[in-house]
């Protein structure tokens, strides 16, 4: 018998709905992933949600049953590319599962994300590496399954463990820079410098689609330096801190990026973007901009105890890259979709 669920909009400003909806949303995500759950801080969402956003327009949920909070769910429609599309989360913690508040919560959401005229939805799931490779018998995978989402990439989950070896980042920076001989680099901490981020915007929204994107939906975004330099404002309301480096060529053009951000609140670094323009690509420019911005990473105090980063299972030369770095798989995680019309 599925439990009687009641499903609100949590009002980002409201502390109590926000600290409810956080807690049911890590316990969901500690209890499949344990010690490598990625998940935002409880200050960070609180930032978030709170942030007005000319890109994204986020919205979050809260499940109660008899009075006392069972689950939670998000809502992402994006604002101005991708407009077809939806990204959703359900987070149902262990005490709660296996009595339809996923189901119910994922259906709201479904039907908000409909009146909004979206006709894909997203999500992702992740289990550990411990368990199949396929998410056979993960909650979130069954619950996927059961509700008509596909697995449209797969990701792999990946940490590398603070410091590397010096050494190490000599050597293969040595063999890169061989590889790369005439392009330079330069890194920064903080926001991307004013001469740099058209340039850095261009690469940024050319990830995800030219990044591998297996069955994902999504249309190529336009680059806009405002929506870089929102995101940049979101990391400092949140204290978080972000690392760039890139490379250019002999006439300064912006060839290759890469992208770390540490979180003030659980210490760890997370690995975002890193392209190499088309262009650009065989000079193994991806493994030296990564490189040049791990060494300044490793010159921060305090040092972040690892690094997280996420990449397509298919993409065998950006993992070849972070294996010889001393990336080691932890986990997977699956892009989810499901499309209505
Ligand atoms: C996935 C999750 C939201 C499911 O929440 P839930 O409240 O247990 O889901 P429901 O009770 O509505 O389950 C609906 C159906 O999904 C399937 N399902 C859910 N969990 C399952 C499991 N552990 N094993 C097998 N099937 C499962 C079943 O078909 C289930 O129906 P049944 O119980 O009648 O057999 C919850 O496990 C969770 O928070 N996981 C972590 C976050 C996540 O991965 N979210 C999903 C992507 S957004």
């Amino acid at each position: 018998m599925p439990t009687p669920v009641e499903i609100t909009r949590v009002d980002p400003f409201d502390d109590d709905a926000v600290n409810a909806w956080w807690h049911a949303y890590a316990a969901a995500k500690t209890a499949d992933m344990g010690e490598h759950a990625t998940r935002w801080s409880l200050e960070e969402t609180r930032s978030e949600l709170q942030q007005h956003s000319e890109v994204v327009d986020r919205r979050a949920y809260l499940a109660t049953a008899g009075g006392r909070v069972v689950g939670s769910g998000s809502l992402a429609l994006m604002l101005k590319d991708n407009r077809h599309l939806a990204r959703l989360g359900v987070t149902v913690p262990p005490a709660h599962r296996r009595r339809g508040i996923g189901t119910a919560l994922l259906q709201h959401i479904e039907a908000v994300a409909a009146s909004e005229g979206r006709t894909t939805l997203a999500a992702d799931t992740s289990w550990p590496a411990s368990a199949p490779a396929d998410g056979s018998g993960q909650p979130g995978r069954e619950f996927a399954r059961r509700h008509g989402y596909d697995i449209a990439l797969g990701d792999l989950q990946s940490r590398l463990r603070l410091p590397v070896d010096d050494r190490v980042i000599s050597e293969l920076l040595d063999e890169s820079a061989a590889a790369s001989a005439g392009y330079s680099t330069r890194s920064w901490v903080g926001p991307v410098p004013d001469e740099l981020v058209a340039a850095w915007a261009v690469l940024d929204s050319s990830l995800d689609t030219e990044a591998p994107t297996g069955d994902l939906d999504l249309e190529a975004t336009a680059p806009d330096v405002a929506d870089i330099r929102e995101s940049e404002e979101l990391i400092a309301t949140q204290g978080r801190t972000s690392f760039g480096t890139v490379a250019l060529t002999s006439d300064g053009q912006v060839a290759a990026y890469t992208q770390i951000v540490i979180s003030r609140d659980d210490g760890n670094a997370f690995q975002w973007g890193t392209l190499v323009r088309r262009e650009d690509r065989g000079h193994r420019l991806g493994l030296r901009v990564k490189l040049e911005n791990l060494r300044m990473l490793q010159r921060h105090t305090p040092l972040p105890p690892q690094i997280y980063t996420f990449n397509a299972d298919s993409n065998t030369h950006m993992l070849a890259v972070n294996r010889r770095l001393g990336f080691e798989p932890v986990g997977r995680m699956a892009e989810l979709q499901k499309r209505t019309v």
